[in-house]
Order: C-alpha cells, then sequence, then structure tokens
C-alpha cells in the first residue's frame, strides 16, 4: 500500500452529530475498496450504521458489501451478558458459603460507572484477540467524546478496580476463616484460589487490550469535528487525555466544510469558518487533517458513502 502504512485498530470519535458514524463507515469501506478485508463495529448507544448504509446491520457480523462487514453493539445486553458471565464463572467455581459476598461484589461492580463500557470493551477485545481473526482493519465507529475517552481509558482504571476486588475477596476470606466456616476452597494457596483466578484473567485481558491501544503501529485514534470553536478545544483536551494513556491521535477529520460555491447566503458563515480552518490547521497540522465537504444532503446508501470513502483516502496519505 502507498503512503502511511494503516493500522490494525482505528477509532473514530468526537462530538455528538459530528459524522463519526458516516467518517467511520466510509473509512472501512475505503479499505475494502483496496482489497482489505474490514470490519466496522459501531459501539454507539444511538446506532446509526444502518442507516448510513442502508442495509440493516445488528449484533451480529453481517457482510455489508464485498470485503465489508458491520455489527452494531448493543451495550445495554453486552453489560447483562458480560455480568451473567463473570457470574457464572465465579458461581460454579465456590461453594455456596461465599456466594454471598460474590453476588455483593458483582453488584459493586455492575453499579460502578463504566459497567457497560466495561461490557463493549469486553467486545472488543474478544473480536481483537480472534486468534484468527479473518479481518485486516477494524474500524470503530464511537459514541461521542466522554464516552468513548472512558472506555479506552478503562483498561488502565479496571485494572485498578480488579486489584481493589482481589482484596475485598482476599479480606472475605480472612473473615470467613477466622468465623471457622471455611471450607477446603479456603484453604488453598491464594494462586489456587479460583475467584483470584478469574480476576487475574479478566486484568490480563484488559491489559492486552491495553498494549493494543497504546501500540502506534496497530491503533490509531481519528477525531471528528466541525471548523468551530467549541469543537475545536474538546478536540484538543480530548487528545490531551489520550496521549495521557499513550494512546495514539492519527489525524482529524473536519466535516461539513462549507464550499465555495455554496453562494452568498453562507458566505460570512463560510469565512469565519475558513479562520477555523486556519486554526486548525495550526494546532493538528502534525496529523493527518482530512476535510469533508458540506454536502446537499444527509449521508445516506451506498453511493454517496462511496464519496466519502474517497475523501477518507486522504488520512493515509502521507
Ligand atoms: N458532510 C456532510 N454533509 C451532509 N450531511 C452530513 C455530513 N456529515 C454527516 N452528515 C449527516 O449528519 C448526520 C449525523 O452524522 P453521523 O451520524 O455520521 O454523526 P455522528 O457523529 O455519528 O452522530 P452521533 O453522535 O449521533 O452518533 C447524518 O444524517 C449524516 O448523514
Ligand atoms: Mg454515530
Amino acid at each position: 500500500m502507498k503512503g502511511k502504512a494503516f493500522r490494525k485498530f482505528v477509532f473514530f470519535g468526537g462530538k455528538g452529530g459530528t459524522g463519526k458514524t458516516t467518517c467511520a463507515g466510509a473509512y472501512a469501506l475505503k479499505m475494502a475498496n483496496e482489497g482489505y478485508k474490514a470490519l466496522v463495529i459501531s459501539t454507539d448507544p444511538a446506532h446509526s450504521l444502518a442507516d448510513a448504509f442502508g442495509s440493516s446491520i445488528g449484533p451480529d457480523i453481517v457482510p455489508i458489501t464485498h470485503n465489508l462487514w458491520g455489527i452494531e453493539i448493543d451495550a445495554e445486553l453486552e453489560a447483562k451478558k458480560y455480568m451473567k458471565s463473570i457470574q457464572d464463572q465465579m458461581l460454579n467455581l465456590v461453594s455456596a458459603v461465599i456466594v454471598e459476598e460474590i453476588k455483593r461484589q458483582l453488584e459493586i461492580a455492575y453499579m460502578s460507572p463504566g459497567a457497560e463500557e466495561a461490557a463493549i470493551f469486553d467486545k472488543f477485545i474478544e473480536i481483537m484477540g480472534l486468534i484468527d481473526n479473518p479481518y485486516d482493519v477494524i474500524v470503530f465507529d464511537t459514541a461521542p467524546t466522554g464516552h468513548t475517552l472512558r472506555l479506552l481509558t478503562l483498561p488502565e482504571i479496571l485494572g485498578a478496580w480488579i486489584d481493589h476486588l482481589i482484596d475485598r475477596h482476599m479480606n472475605a476470606r480472612q473473615l470467613m476463616k477466622m468465623s471457622a466456616r471455611y471450607d477446603k476452597i479456603m484453604k488453598k494457596k491464594l494462586e489456587d484460589d479460583p475467584i483470584v483466578d478469574v480476576l487475574m484473567k479478566r486484568k490480563n485481558k484488559f491489559e492486552f487490550a491495553r498494549k493494543i491501544l497504546t501500540d502506534g503501529d496497530s491503533c490509531e485514534f481519528i477525531f471528528v469535528l466541525n471548523a468551530e470553536k467549541m469543537p475545536i478545544l474538546e478536540t484538543e483536551r480530548a487528545i490531551t487525555i489520550l496521549k495521557t494513556f499513550s494512546i495514539p491521535v492519527g489525524g482529524v477529520v473536519v466535516n461539513r466544510v462549507i464550499p465555495s460555491e455554496a453562494g452568498a447566503f453562507f458566505e460570512k458563515r463560510r469565512q469565519t469558518q475558513e479562520e477555523y480552518l486556519e486554526d486548525i490547521d495550526k494546532r493538528f497540522g502534525y496529523l493527518s487533517i482530512v476535510r469533508l465537504p458540506m454536502l446537499e444532503t444527509d449521508i445516506q446508501g451506498m453511493e454517496q458513502m462511496e464519496t466519502v470513502a474517497k475523501i477518507m483516502g486522504d488520512l493515509d496519505k502521507e
């Protein structure tokens, strides 16, 4: 492939309504057109990937067109499945004596902020980690900024949370031991404790995800924004946060750029935009910058997505 080497995992994020779904879908389509097997994943609770492509996409991976597949992850459903799977894993392993304590621990987990994100993340990891993962590139259409940042920074936060759960669990073990109601499992060493084992496996999984997310050769984050003051400042802040977590940012898409032929009515607005476009070039000049013009209508259906896909090609140019 010419130009910049593409990344295996590409995340599109930004404020609500800026065009993330359109850009993520179009970028995946571009990759598919270039002969790569591409999967586009929507994690936004309000899905619109299906609208963009004019085809139905759901909680299972479906083909959209040649070389392109899509899936819309249902956060609530995944959160339920996620908690149930942890619960089942643990309850199968332990005696009735500590079931209550585990349930309490899981309740805390379920109510802790980010449970839904954790579930989505688990799904990410499942797809990213598929050993025979058939995709050359996986494109994530993510929820608005705050939500996504939480999601991407989860591996760090969850690592700490799991450590906390292990601590709690060890305290519970200690208490039960003192009340002499412990059974065989309590006599085992820490390494043999199935709960600690399950928690450690989860932690390892998140660490695996973190390794991918912080590897500039396999992952990048693209921000979609409009050429306006607040979105520019918000994008800059978000980039700083991602940098703190060592997550590589690869580019920005400036969407809804008013074309010069828009006419007199738009002229003033276009001139203001011109200034913001310059500002964007200055602030983000070290990244790939793509400008997507405002089109006459919404971007819906394959034909329009193909038009946007061509423009997204600029993201991979040097
Ligand atoms: N350049 C453009 N010209 C015309 N319409 C556009 C353009 N970019 C996006 N749109 C339209 O604007 C709407 C919002 O775009 P999109 O769904 O991609 O945004 P989003 O950032 O994913 O929104 P949300 O935060 O709600 O998920 C869609 O109807 C889309 O077709
Ligand atoms: Mg969207």
